[in-house]
Protein backbone atom coordinates (compact mmCIF):
# COMPACT_ATOMS: atom_id res chain seq x y z
CA UNK A 1 0.00 0.00 0.00
CA UNK A 2 1.27 3.28 -0.65
CA UNK A 3 2.62 5.07 2.44
CA UNK A 4 0.09 8.20 3.01
CA UNK A 5 -2.62 5.89 2.49
CA UNK A 6 -1.32 3.28 5.22
CA UNK A 7 -1.43 6.08 7.76
CA UNK A 8 -4.64 7.60 7.30
CA UNK A 9 -6.17 4.01 7.01
CA UNK A 10 -4.18 3.43 10.48
CA UNK A 11 -5.25 6.65 12.08
CA UNK A 12 -7.61 4.87 15.03
CA UNK A 13 -5.03 2.12 15.44
CA UNK A 14 -2.22 4.42 16.56
CA UNK A 15 -4.31 6.08 18.21
CA UNK A 16 -5.24 3.43 20.72
CA UNK A 17 -1.79 2.62 20.48
CA UNK A 18 -0.46 5.56 21.95
CA UNK A 19 -3.18 5.18 24.81
CA UNK A 20 -2.02 2.10 25.99
CA UNK A 21 1.38 3.39 26.34
CA UNK A 22 0.09 6.50 28.13
CA UNK A 23 -1.29 3.99 30.66
CA UNK A 24 1.96 3.85 31.80
CA UNK A 25 2.71 5.61 34.91
CA UNK A 26 6.04 6.21 34.57
CA UNK A 27 7.26 9.15 36.84
CA UNK A 28 10.97 8.71 36.69
CA UNK A 29 11.78 10.90 39.69
CA UNK A 30 9.35 8.99 42.22
CA UNK A 31 11.03 5.35 43.59
CA UNK A 32 7.07 3.83 43.85
CA UNK A 33 6.82 3.67 39.71
CA UNK A 34 9.96 2.02 39.38
CA UNK A 35 8.56 -1.13 37.89
CA UNK A 36 6.07 1.05 35.33
CA UNK A 37 9.36 2.59 33.57
CA UNK A 38 10.13 -0.86 33.44
CA UNK A 39 7.14 -2.04 31.71
CA UNK A 40 7.34 1.72 29.44
CA UNK A 41 10.53 0.22 27.99
CA UNK A 42 9.15 -3.00 27.42
CA UNK A 43 6.54 -1.86 25.80
CA UNK A 44 8.66 0.50 23.96
CA UNK A 45 11.46 -2.31 23.17
CA UNK A 46 7.96 -4.47 21.24
CA UNK A 47 7.13 -1.92 19.64
CA UNK A 48 10.48 -0.99 17.91
CA UNK A 49 10.12 -4.41 16.81
CA UNK A 50 7.28 -4.04 15.21
CA UNK A 51 8.91 -0.86 13.33
CA UNK A 52 11.17 -2.82 11.64
CA UNK A 53 14.01 -3.02 13.96
CA UNK A 54 15.79 -6.21 14.04
CA UNK A 55 18.58 -5.66 16.89
CA UNK A 56 16.53 -4.26 19.99
CA UNK A 57 17.90 -3.92 23.39
CA UNK A 58 16.67 -3.11 26.93
CA UNK A 59 19.86 -1.67 28.54
CA UNK A 60 19.72 -1.68 32.00
CA UNK A 61 21.74 0.96 33.80
CA UNK A 62 22.12 2.37 37.64
CA UNK A 63 18.46 4.06 37.03
CA UNK A 64 15.80 3.48 34.69
CA UNK A 65 16.31 1.21 31.26
CA UNK A 66 17.82 2.72 27.90
CA UNK A 67 15.35 1.20 25.43
CA UNK A 68 18.03 0.92 22.14
CA UNK A 69 17.05 -0.36 18.71
CA UNK A 70 18.17 -0.60 15.45
CA UNK A 71 17.70 -1.10 11.36
CA UNK A 72 20.75 -1.01 9.56
CA UNK A 73 19.67 -2.59 5.74
CA UNK A 74 20.10 0.20 4.12
CA UNK A 75 23.84 0.75 2.42
CA UNK A 76 25.00 3.69 1.03
CA UNK A 77 21.82 5.36 2.48
CA UNK A 78 22.28 7.38 5.33
CA UNK A 79 22.03 6.55 9.13
CA UNK A 80 19.88 8.26 11.58
CA UNK A 81 20.07 8.70 15.37
CA UNK A 82 16.76 9.32 17.01
CA UNK A 83 16.55 10.03 20.32
CA UNK A 84 13.11 10.21 22.81
CA UNK A 85 12.08 9.77 26.54
CA UNK A 86 9.38 7.33 28.04
CA UNK A 87 9.91 8.61 31.08
CA UNK A 88 6.93 12.05 32.44
CA UNK A 89 6.99 14.16 35.29
CA UNK A 90 4.65 13.71 38.21
CA UNK A 91 0.98 14.31 37.38
CA UNK A 92 -0.04 16.23 40.49
CA UNK A 93 -1.92 18.18 41.39
CA UNK A 94 -4.48 15.20 40.56
CA UNK A 95 -7.23 17.46 41.27
CA UNK A 96 -6.67 20.03 38.52
CA UNK A 97 -6.95 17.29 35.67
CA UNK A 98 -10.35 17.47 33.70
CA UNK A 99 -9.86 13.24 33.35
CA UNK A 100 -7.10 11.46 35.39
CA UNK A 101 -3.51 11.87 34.24
CA UNK A 102 -2.99 8.35 33.50
CA UNK A 103 -6.13 7.71 31.58
CA UNK A 104 -6.05 9.04 27.91
CA UNK A 105 -9.25 10.67 26.95
CA UNK A 106 -9.74 12.50 23.19
CA UNK A 107 -11.86 15.54 23.61
CA UNK A 108 -12.05 18.33 21.06
CA UNK A 109 -9.44 17.01 18.61
CA UNK A 110 -7.14 16.76 22.00
CA UNK A 111 -5.62 13.69 23.19
CA UNK A 112 -5.29 14.46 26.94
CA UNK A 113 -3.16 12.87 29.21
CA UNK A 114 0.43 12.72 31.12
CA UNK A 115 3.33 12.13 28.22
CA UNK A 116 1.19 13.08 25.31
CA UNK A 117 3.06 16.25 24.49
CA UNK A 118 6.14 15.58 26.68
CA UNK A 119 7.28 13.02 24.94
CA UNK A 120 5.61 9.69 24.46
CA UNK A 121 3.38 11.40 22.33
CA UNK A 122 6.02 12.53 20.09
CA UNK A 123 8.05 9.47 20.58
CA UNK A 124 4.69 7.17 19.11
CA UNK A 125 4.78 9.58 16.07
CA UNK A 126 8.26 8.28 15.00
CA UNK A 127 7.20 4.69 15.83
CA UNK A 128 4.55 4.79 14.05
CA UNK A 129 6.66 6.70 10.88
CA UNK A 130 9.26 3.78 10.78
CA UNK A 131 6.33 1.06 11.08
CA UNK A 132 4.31 3.09 8.13
CA UNK A 133 7.42 2.91 6.45
CA UNK A 134 8.12 -0.74 6.91
CA UNK A 135 4.55 -2.15 6.52
CA UNK A 136 3.96 -0.40 3.57
CA UNK A 137 7.29 -0.98 1.13
CA UNK A 138 8.57 -4.22 3.16
CA UNK A 139 11.81 -2.28 4.33
CA UNK A 140 13.38 0.90 5.61
CA UNK A 141 14.46 3.59 3.62
CA UNK A 142 17.64 4.13 5.69
CA UNK A 143 19.86 3.13 8.14
CA UNK A 144 17.76 4.04 11.68
CA UNK A 145 19.08 3.89 15.47
CA UNK A 146 17.06 4.40 18.34
CA UNK A 147 17.94 5.80 21.73
CA UNK A 148 14.67 6.11 23.84
CA UNK A 149 15.46 6.55 27.52
CA UNK A 150 13.29 7.10 31.23
CA UNK A 151 15.47 9.61 32.62
CA UNK A 152 14.58 12.72 30.46
CA UNK A 153 13.25 14.39 33.10
CA UNK A 154 15.22 13.85 35.97
CA UNK A 155 18.72 14.87 34.19
CA UNK A 156 19.60 12.20 31.88
CA UNK A 157 22.82 11.31 33.96
CA UNK A 158 23.12 7.39 33.13
CA UNK A 159 22.54 7.67 29.00
CA UNK A 160 25.62 10.53 29.38
CA UNK A 161 27.61 7.67 30.46
CA UNK A 162 25.79 5.17 27.36
CA UNK A 163 26.56 8.24 25.00
CA UNK A 164 29.77 8.18 26.09
CA UNK A 165 30.60 4.33 26.37
CA UNK A 166 29.17 4.08 22.63
CA UNK A 167 30.27 5.87 20.37
CA UNK A 168 30.94 3.47 17.51
CA UNK A 169 27.33 2.06 18.17
CA UNK A 170 25.88 4.93 18.01
CA UNK A 171 27.68 6.79 15.37
CA UNK A 172 25.08 8.38 12.59
CA UNK A 173 24.94 10.97 10.50
CA UNK A 174 22.57 13.13 12.14
CA UNK A 175 20.33 12.91 15.66
CA UNK A 176 16.57 13.23 15.25
CA UNK A 177 14.41 14.61 17.93
CA UNK A 178 10.75 15.01 18.52
CA UNK A 179 10.44 16.59 22.18
CA UNK A 180 10.54 20.45 21.24
CA UNK A 181 7.38 22.20 20.33
CA UNK A 182 5.93 24.13 17.30
CA UNK A 183 5.62 28.18 17.27
CA UNK A 184 2.23 27.70 17.06
CA UNK A 185 -1.13 25.87 15.50
CA UNK A 186 -0.24 25.35 11.80
CA UNK A 187 3.37 26.93 11.91
CA UNK A 188 5.30 23.42 11.89
CA UNK A 189 8.90 24.42 13.66
CA UNK A 190 12.44 22.60 13.19
CA UNK A 191 14.28 24.16 16.71
CA UNK A 192 18.04 24.89 15.93
CA UNK A 193 18.35 26.50 19.55
CA UNK A 194 17.67 25.32 23.39
CA UNK A 195 18.54 26.68 26.57
CA UNK A 196 20.69 25.36 29.08
CA UNK A 197 20.05 24.63 32.85
CA UNK A 198 21.88 25.01 35.95
CA UNK A 199 19.00 23.88 39.06
CA UNK A 200 19.88 25.01 42.42
CA UNK A 201 18.60 23.94 45.78
CA UNK A 202 19.40 25.98 49.32
CA UNK A 203 19.12 25.27 52.74
CA UNK A 204 19.07 28.37 55.46
CA UNK A 205 19.55 27.53 58.86
CA UNK A 206 19.24 29.91 61.99
CA UNK A 207 18.50 28.73 65.36
CA UNK A 208 19.28 24.96 65.55
CA UNK A 209 15.77 24.10 66.40
CA UNK A 210 12.23 25.85 66.16
CA UNK A 211 11.51 29.06 68.68
CA UNK A 212 8.40 30.28 69.74
CA UNK A 213 7.88 33.34 68.61
CA UNK A 214 6.99 35.60 71.43
CA UNK A 215 9.49 33.99 73.58
CA UNK A 216 12.57 34.41 71.33
CA UNK A 217 10.86 36.91 68.26
CA UNK A 218 12.86 40.24 68.13
CA UNK A 219 16.36 38.86 69.45
CA UNK A 220 16.73 35.79 67.11
CA UNK A 221 17.74 35.75 62.50
CA UNK A 222 14.16 34.54 61.16
CA UNK A 223 15.52 32.04 58.01
CA UNK A 224 12.25 32.94 56.32
CA UNK A 225 12.82 36.48 56.27
CA UNK A 226 16.86 36.01 55.47
CA UNK A 227 15.88 34.01 52.49
CA UNK A 228 13.59 36.43 50.78
CA UNK A 229 15.64 39.25 51.52
CA UNK A 230 18.46 37.17 49.47
CA UNK A 231 16.09 35.76 46.77
CA UNK A 232 14.97 39.52 46.34
CA UNK A 233 18.09 40.81 45.54
CA UNK A 234 19.02 38.08 42.35
CA UNK A 235 17.29 40.62 40.14
CA UNK A 236 17.80 44.40 39.45
CA UNK A 237 15.21 46.53 38.56
CA UNK A 238 15.73 46.03 34.56
CA UNK A 239 14.82 42.26 34.85
CA UNK A 240 19.00 41.33 34.46
CA UNK A 241 20.17 38.52 36.80
CA UNK A 242 22.37 40.42 39.79
CA UNK A 243 25.11 37.93 40.19
CA UNK A 244 28.47 39.74 38.66
CA UNK A 245 29.58 38.02 36.13
CA UNK A 246 26.59 36.11 35.12
CA UNK A 247 26.59 37.70 31.50
CA UNK A 248 30.12 37.54 30.71
CA UNK A 249 29.91 34.68 28.73
CA UNK A 250 26.25 35.26 26.58
CA UNK A 251 26.84 35.47 22.96
CA UNK A 252 25.25 38.51 21.25
CA UNK A 253 22.74 37.82 18.95
CA UNK A 254 23.59 39.08 15.14
CA UNK A 255 21.42 41.41 14.07
CA UNK A 256 20.10 39.45 11.34
CA UNK A 257 19.20 36.51 13.17
CA UNK A 258 17.65 38.97 16.21
CA UNK A 259 15.39 40.15 12.83
CA UNK A 260 14.77 36.66 11.72
CA UNK A 261 13.52 35.36 15.21
CA UNK A 262 11.29 39.06 15.47
CA UNK A 263 9.69 38.14 12.15
CA UNK A 264 8.27 34.58 12.99
CA UNK A 265 4.82 34.17 13.04
CA UNK A 266 4.37 34.74 16.52
CA UNK A 267 1.86 36.39 18.32
CA UNK A 268 1.90 38.05 21.68
CA UNK A 269 -1.62 38.27 21.82
CA UNK A 270 -1.75 34.29 21.73
CA UNK A 271 1.44 34.41 24.11
CA UNK A 272 -0.21 36.77 27.10
CA UNK A 273 -3.28 34.28 26.56
CA UNK A 274 -1.60 31.15 27.33
CA UNK A 275 0.06 32.67 30.28
CA UNK A 276 -2.76 34.59 31.69
CA UNK A 277 -0.75 36.65 34.31
CA UNK A 278 -2.02 40.17 34.29
CA UNK A 279 0.51 42.33 33.49
CA UNK A 280 4.21 41.19 31.86
CA UNK A 281 7.94 41.66 33.10
CA UNK A 282 11.31 40.93 31.57
CA UNK A 283 14.80 41.92 30.66
CA UNK A 284 14.69 45.21 29.36
CA UNK A 285 16.09 45.90 25.87
CA UNK A 286 14.98 42.45 24.55
CA UNK A 287 11.84 41.34 22.91
CA UNK A 288 9.24 38.18 24.64
CA UNK A 289 10.72 35.90 21.88
CA UNK A 290 14.39 37.32 22.64
CA UNK A 291 13.91 36.79 26.42
CA UNK A 292 12.67 33.27 26.04
CA UNK A 293 15.19 31.79 23.48
CA UNK A 294 18.20 34.05 23.65
CA UNK A 295 18.74 35.11 27.06
CA UNK A 296 19.82 33.41 30.72
CA UNK A 297 17.08 33.81 33.31
CA UNK A 298 17.11 33.12 37.51
CA UNK A 299 13.73 31.54 38.61
CA UNK A 300 12.45 30.43 41.63
CA UNK A 301 11.08 27.35 41.53
CA UNK A 302 9.99 26.48 44.85
CA UNK A 303 10.73 28.17 48.16
CA UNK A 304 9.17 27.16 51.64
CA UNK A 305 9.80 26.80 55.48
CA UNK A 306 8.41 27.10 58.87
CA UNK A 307 4.15 26.38 58.90
CA UNK A 308 1.94 26.32 56.40
CA UNK A 309 -0.46 24.33 57.91
CA UNK A 310 -3.93 24.89 58.83
CA UNK A 311 -5.22 27.64 60.95
CA UNK A 312 -1.94 29.47 63.01
CA UNK A 313 1.21 28.57 64.94
CA UNK A 314 3.79 31.33 66.21
CA UNK A 315 6.95 30.13 65.49
CA UNK A 316 9.99 31.14 64.00
CA UNK A 317 11.81 27.85 62.08
CA UNK A 318 15.13 26.79 62.45
CA UNK A 319 15.47 26.80 58.52
CA UNK A 320 14.20 27.76 55.23
CA UNK A 321 14.21 26.36 51.97
CA UNK A 322 14.56 27.09 48.05
CA UNK A 323 15.08 25.33 44.59
CA UNK A 324 15.66 27.81 41.87
CA UNK A 325 16.88 27.70 38.36
CA UNK A 326 18.75 29.50 35.32
CA UNK A 327 18.10 28.79 31.99
CA UNK A 328 21.56 29.41 30.17
CA UNK A 329 21.93 30.42 26.77
CA UNK A 330 25.00 29.55 24.76
CA UNK A 331 28.27 30.49 25.50
CA UNK A 332 27.78 30.38 28.76
CA UNK A 333 29.56 27.90 31.08
CA UNK A 334 27.36 25.43 33.80
CA UNK A 335 30.08 25.17 35.99
CA UNK A 336 31.36 28.50 35.93
CA UNK A 337 27.62 29.74 36.63
CA UNK A 338 27.24 27.30 39.21
CA UNK A 339 30.68 28.85 41.37
CA UNK A 340 29.01 32.53 40.77
CA UNK A 341 25.79 32.27 41.48
CA UNK A 342 26.65 30.26 45.20
CA UNK A 343 29.79 32.46 46.04
CA UNK A 344 27.57 35.68 45.43
CA UNK A 345 24.69 34.16 47.67
CA UNK A 346 27.34 33.49 50.46
CA UNK A 347 28.54 36.96 50.65
CA UNK A 348 24.56 38.15 50.59
CA UNK A 349 23.84 36.27 53.58
CA UNK A 350 24.57 37.18 56.98
CA UNK A 351 26.53 35.68 59.71
CA UNK A 352 23.36 34.70 61.71
CA UNK A 353 22.23 31.63 59.03
CA UNK A 354 24.17 28.95 57.29
CA UNK A 355 23.67 28.19 54.63
CA UNK A 356 24.29 24.81 52.41
CA UNK A 357 24.17 24.90 48.57
CA UNK A 358 23.59 21.82 46.40
CA UNK A 359 23.41 21.88 42.02
CA UNK A 360 20.91 19.15 41.28
CA UNK A 361 21.74 19.26 37.78
CA UNK A 362 23.17 20.93 34.73
CA UNK A 363 22.91 21.05 31.26
CA UNK A 364 24.78 22.47 28.37
CA UNK A 365 22.77 25.42 26.38
CA UNK A 366 22.83 24.75 22.62
CA UNK A 367 22.77 26.13 19.30
CA UNK A 368 23.69 25.53 15.97
CA UNK A 369 23.66 26.26 12.24
CA UNK A 370 20.88 24.68 9.99
CA UNK A 371 22.26 24.96 6.14
CA UNK A 372 22.97 21.21 6.37
CA UNK A 373 21.04 19.40 3.29
CA UNK A 374 18.97 17.37 5.81
CA UNK A 375 17.48 20.25 7.29
CA UNK A 376 15.93 21.49 4.02
CA UNK A 377 14.24 17.68 3.26
CA UNK A 378 13.32 18.28 6.93
CA UNK A 379 11.41 21.71 6.25
CA UNK A 380 10.30 20.25 2.77
CA UNK A 381 8.96 17.02 4.44
CA UNK A 382 6.99 18.85 7.07
CA UNK A 383 5.22 21.30 4.41
CA UNK A 384 4.28 18.32 2.71
CA UNK A 385 2.88 16.59 5.99
CA UNK A 386 0.92 19.71 7.20
CA UNK A 387 0.71 21.17 3.89
CA UNK A 388 1.85 24.58 5.90
CA UNK A 389 4.75 26.60 5.73
CA UNK A 390 7.66 25.30 7.88
CA UNK A 391 9.76 27.47 10.43
CA UNK A 392 13.34 27.68 11.93
CA UNK A 393 13.00 28.77 15.60
CA UNK A 394 15.17 28.56 18.76
CA UNK A 395 13.12 27.37 22.03
CA UNK A 396 13.79 28.56 26.05
CA UNK A 397 13.48 25.23 27.30
CA UNK A 398 16.43 22.25 27.74
CA UNK A 399 17.56 19.02 26.04
CA UNK A 400 21.13 18.58 27.39
CA UNK A 401 21.39 15.26 25.59
CA UNK A 402 21.32 17.57 22.10
CA UNK A 403 24.31 19.32 23.46
CA UNK A 404 26.44 15.69 24.52
CA UNK A 405 25.75 14.25 21.11
CA UNK A 406 26.51 17.31 18.87
CA UNK A 407 29.75 17.94 20.82
CA UNK A 408 30.71 13.90 20.70
CA UNK A 409 29.46 13.28 17.23
CA UNK A 410 30.00 16.76 15.66
CA UNK A 411 26.71 15.91 13.28
CA UNK A 412 23.40 17.93 12.50
CA UNK A 413 20.85 17.58 15.12
CA UNK A 414 17.65 18.13 13.66
CA UNK A 415 14.58 18.88 16.82
CA UNK A 416 11.01 18.72 15.07
CA UNK A 417 8.50 19.49 17.43
CA UNK A 418 5.30 18.67 17.83
CA UNK A 419 3.94 19.93 21.02
CA UNK A 420 2.30 23.24 20.98
CA UNK A 421 3.41 25.50 23.89
CA UNK A 422 0.23 25.89 25.45
CA UNK A 423 -0.30 22.29 25.72
CA UNK A 424 0.25 21.99 29.52
CA UNK A 425 3.77 19.74 29.63
CA UNK A 426 4.65 19.31 33.32
CA UNK A 427 1.12 20.67 34.25
CA UNK A 428 -2.35 19.22 34.86
CA UNK A 429 -4.77 18.24 31.46
CA UNK A 430 -1.00 17.94 29.58
CA UNK A 431 -2.35 17.28 25.54
CA UNK A 432 -1.41 16.59 22.20
CA UNK A 433 -3.54 18.09 19.19
CA UNK A 434 -4.63 15.32 17.13
CA UNK A 435 -4.03 17.18 14.10
CA UNK A 436 -0.27 17.20 15.05
CA UNK A 437 0.12 14.03 16.15
CA UNK A 438 -1.28 12.77 12.38
CA UNK A 439 0.26 15.30 10.53
CA UNK A 440 3.89 14.17 12.48
CA UNK A 441 3.48 10.70 11.25
CA UNK A 442 2.64 11.76 7.57
CA UNK A 443 6.01 14.61 8.23
CA UNK A 444 8.29 12.03 9.66
CA UNK A 445 7.61 9.18 7.58
CA UNK A 446 8.20 12.01 4.13
CA UNK A 447 11.10 13.32 6.14
CA UNK A 448 13.02 9.15 6.23
CA UNK A 449 12.05 8.66 2.86
CA UNK A 450 13.41 11.63 1.53
CA UNK A 451 16.48 11.45 3.15
CA UNK A 452 17.12 7.88 1.21
CA UNK A 453 16.84 10.47 -1.79
CA UNK A 454 19.96 12.50 -1.26
N1 LIG B 1 10.82 18.29 26.31
C1 LIG B 1 11.34 19.08 27.35
C2 LIG B 1 12.28 20.18 26.86
C3 LIG B 1 11.64 21.23 25.97
C4 LIG B 1 10.35 21.65 26.13
C5 LIG B 1 12.41 21.79 24.99
C6 LIG B 1 9.80 22.60 25.29
C7 LIG B 1 11.88 22.76 24.17
C8 LIG B 1 10.57 23.15 24.30
C9 LIG B 1 12.09 18.19 28.33
O1 LIG B 1 11.38 17.02 28.62
C10 LIG B 1 12.26 18.92 29.63
O2 LIG B 1 11.28 19.15 30.30
N2 LIG B 1 13.50 19.29 29.98
C11 LIG B 1 13.78 19.90 31.24
C12 LIG B 1 15.24 19.81 31.55
C13 LIG B 1 15.68 18.54 32.21
C14 LIG B 1 17.16 18.59 32.47
C15 LIG B 1 14.95 18.27 33.49
C16 LIG B 1 13.47 21.38 31.20
O3 LIG B 1 13.60 22.03 30.15
O4 LIG B 1 13.09 21.90 32.26
MN1 LIG C 1 10.66 16.11 26.94
MN1 LIG D 1 9.79 17.52 30.10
Amino acid sequence: MELLSYIKSHEQQHLEELKDFLRIPSVSTKAEYKPDLQRAAQWVADKLRASGMDLVEIIPTKGHPIVYGESLHAPGKPTILFYGHYDVQPAEPLHLWTSPAFEPSVRDGKLFGRGTADDKGQVHIHLKALESLFQSSGSLPINVKIMIEGEEEIGSANLYEFVRSQKKKLAADALVVSDTSMLARGVPSITYGLRGLDYFQIEITGPDKDLHSGVFGGAVPNPITILCELVAQLHDKNGRVAIPGFYDQVDKIPSAERKALNALPWSVKEFKKTVGAPAYSGEKGFTIVEQLWTRPTLELNGIWGGYTAEGSKTVIPSQAFAKFSCRLVPHQDTARIARLVEAHIRRLLPKSVKCNFAVHSTGKPWVAPFSHPYFAAARQSLQQGFGKKAVFIREGGSIPLVTQVHDVFKIPCILIGFGLPDENAHAPDEHIQLENYFGGIRSIALFYRQLASL
